[in-house]
């Protein structure tokens, strides 16, 4: 059975969550929705963490991040050990993230797209594999660079 998509997003991005989350589960995807719930204003690192602590637990392999531009919720994701979390505003960069990246959290800002856009966006996403080879080298050397210290001593 395949694992849940994992979303989350701040209060600029409520209602383009739904529809992404709507728009995936009418393809009969399951995902599960890790807040925030309200229109409130929170702090886009909070629900970063949660989603990436949910992949790192094992919860789900993808995870869909929307704030406002997509910029602090992929900061956020970027930090946390095991993530490979891309911006995407085209369909483009969706697939060749997945192909080459094997990004594992698509980031999307709702106040740079439309929701349309988004729904495509996260469908390529879902929907590439990654393509292995020459590619896994490279994601080595980026998951390589969490074990190094790069404080320029
Ligand atoms: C919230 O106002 C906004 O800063 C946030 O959604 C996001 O765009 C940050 O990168």
């Amino acid at each position: 059975m395949n694992k849940p998509i994992l979303v989350a997003c701040d209060h600029a991005a409520l209602e383009m969550k739904k529809e992404v989350i709507k728009h995936l589960e009418d393809q009969g995807y399951t995902c599960v929705d890790f807040g925030t719930h309200t229109s409130a204003s929170c702090n886009y690192p909070d629900y970063a963490e949660k989603v990436c602590r949910a992949i790192n637990d094992g919860e789900g392999d993808m995870g869909i991040l929307i704030c406002g531009t997509g910029i602090g919720m992929s900061m956020a994701a970027n930090k946390c050990r095991g993530i490979r979390a891309a911006l995407c505003s085209d369909t483009f960069s969706a697939r060749f993230t997945r192909l080459h990246n094997n990004a594992n959290v698509l980031c999307m800002g709702a106040r740079t797209i439309g929701a349309g856009l988004a729904c495509d966006i996260a469908d390529v996403f879902v929907k590439t594999g990654f393509e292995g080879g020459r590619h896994q080298t490279r994601i080595d050397m980026v998951m390589a660079l969490e074990e190094k210290r790069l404080n320029n001593n």
